[in-house]
């Protein structure tokens, strides 16, 4: 593990640069489904989560400590924005990361770091809070239709901010920032979560309305009060930040990540197991436990596991994402995956993301009956899935192609795995560990062959 600190893992991929451009190794997941996992898994933490405590180790005015960092993509292009900027990073143990930000000079994220990934949004908030004034191309990420951020921009204004948009450019910045009220028009994590970081060194209190409430609001909340700011109310519709003028550095570990255990959860259903999913904290599975029982799946809750297995055939449903406490749009299509071979009709609608049904039609390749309507998605169950050569189009939905080739007769193949990489860790490793026939391979299937894409 080595988070891109001898840039490893991200040359890992690469064969050497030939003519104009780089040359890559294009890598799939290839699995021979049809095994019901068992045993069982340990959760890694949470990536929603750690990519804004990341990036809020920019407003600590001493080192801090973060013991559970993911080995996933997106955490190492966050590491490399911070260094980028003159932050001092080490690795001083296996996940256990050191960040020192003090040294920081440039508050600038230029497009070809921004571009890798959303959560780059979250230096806006921290760098605004610490410096008054940042530079962020405005973010890539996951393609799930459009993803403004004018509700973040909305609270940078409300705390006194300025903000302009130059050569595709977000710059935000403020003579001073003062603690005042926001009200979000639409429920959103990533504003909540910036308004957060812009306001904890700002003058006076700021009231927060409207917010999202997700498990990793509380926890970036968890993080800054540790380090000494005064947040209160994370979790509810009301946030409340008193702007405090230092942050201590401190030690902290983050929560298990709910996505990632729904993952594993829902491929244990599919595929008939019996698994017991570790390190998680099962108040915040709620939503998605409830949704696997109403479909026939049986879900054990211990102190910090859950035990999921099938003792009955499953059975079509209604749902719909909606923000926490609903069930989450991140689950959306690795649940209408398991819908697939449950008996009779569901219909899953998506009231997060416009733009969310794009593993549909590789579904389809597999043999699912599943068809996209407007906002939501209609299956007919079928006796079985088949393995074919599929892509993923973004993370959730190469995580729901995972778990369709783990449950289909046949050989599955899996292309455009970067995505999956930049949110789960050693996911191949993991399903391997439950009895899956994973591994890794490379297109085409003989080792030398190397591919063209742009760089
Ligand atoms: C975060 C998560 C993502 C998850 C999503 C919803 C990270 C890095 N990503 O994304 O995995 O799927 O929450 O739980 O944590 N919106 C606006 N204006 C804004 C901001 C958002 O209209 O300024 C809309 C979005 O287009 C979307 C909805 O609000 O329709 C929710 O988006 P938001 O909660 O902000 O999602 P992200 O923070 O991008």
């Amino acid at each position: 593990m080595n988070f891109g600190f001898n840039g490893n893992n991200i040359k890992a991929q690469q064969a050497p640069n030939k003519a104009q451009g780089m040359w890559t190794i294009l890598e799939k997941i290839v699995i021979k489904g049809g095994l019901p996992l068992s045993g069982e898994v340990l959760i890694s933490a949470a990536k929603n989560a750690v990519l804004p405590i990341v990036a809020a180790t920019v407003l600590c005015d001493e080192p801090v400590i973060l013991e559970n960092v993911p080995e996933i993509s997106d955490i190492t292009f966050a590491l490399k924005i911070l260094r980028s900027m003159g932050a001092e990073i080490k690795l001083l143990s296996k996940n256990k990361v050191m960040f020192d930000t003090r040294k920081i000079t440039e508050p600038r994220v230029p497009y070809e770091m921004a571009k890798k990934m959303r959560a780059s949004s979250y230096f806006l908030g921290a760098l605004l809070g610490r410096f008054h004034e940042a530079h962020v191309a405005l973010p890539g990420g996951c393609n799930l239709g459009d993803r403004p951020i004018d509700q973040h921009l909305k609270a940078f204004r409300a705390l006194g901010a300025e903000e302009m948009l130059d050569g595709g450019e977000q710059y935000v910045h403020a003579e001073r920032l003062i603690g005042s009220l926001v009200y979000f028009d639409v429920v959103t994590v990533g504003a909540t979560i910036n308004a957060m970081l812009a306001a904890v060194k700002a003058d006076g209190l700021t009231v927060l309305e409207h917010c999202a409430k997700e498990p990793h609001i509380v926890d970036v909340a968890n993080f800054l009060n540790k380090m000494g700011a005064d947040i209160i109310g994370a979790g509810t519709d009301t946030i409340k930040i008193k702007g405090v003028k230092y942050l201590k550095g401190i030690e902290y570990s983050v929560i298990p990540d709910q996505i990632e255990a729904g993952t594993f959860m829902v491929a244990s259903a599919i595929t008939g197991g019996d698994i017991i999913v570790r390190n998680v904290i099962p108040k915040h599975l709620e939503s998605i436990t409830q949704t696997l029982r109403k479909i026939g799946v049986t879900v054990e809750e211990f102190d910090d596991s859950v035990r999921v297995y099938v003792e009955s055939p499953l059975k079509g449903i209604k749902l719909k994402t909606l923000p926490h406490p609903g069930f989450p749009t991140d689950m959306q299509p690795q649940v209408s995956t398991l819908l697939t071979l449950a008996q009779g009709s569901s219909v899953v609608t998506e009231e997060v993301f416009d733009n969310r049904f794009a593993y549909a039609k590789e579904l389809r390749r597999m043999g699912a009956d599943i068809t996209v309507s407007g906002k939501a998605v209609m299956i007919e169950g079928v006796e079985k899935l088949k393995g074919a050569p599929v892509d993923a189009s973004d993370l959730r939905a190469g995580a729901a192609l995972v778990i369709a080739g783990l449950a289909a007769d046949g050989v599955t193949e899996i292309g455009n795995i970067h995505y999956i990489k930049r949110g789960y860790e050693n996911i191949v490793e993991k399903f391997k560990g439950l009895g899956a026939d994973i591994k890794y391979g490379q297109y085409p299937d003989y080792p030398d062959c190397e591919i063209k894409r742009e760089a």
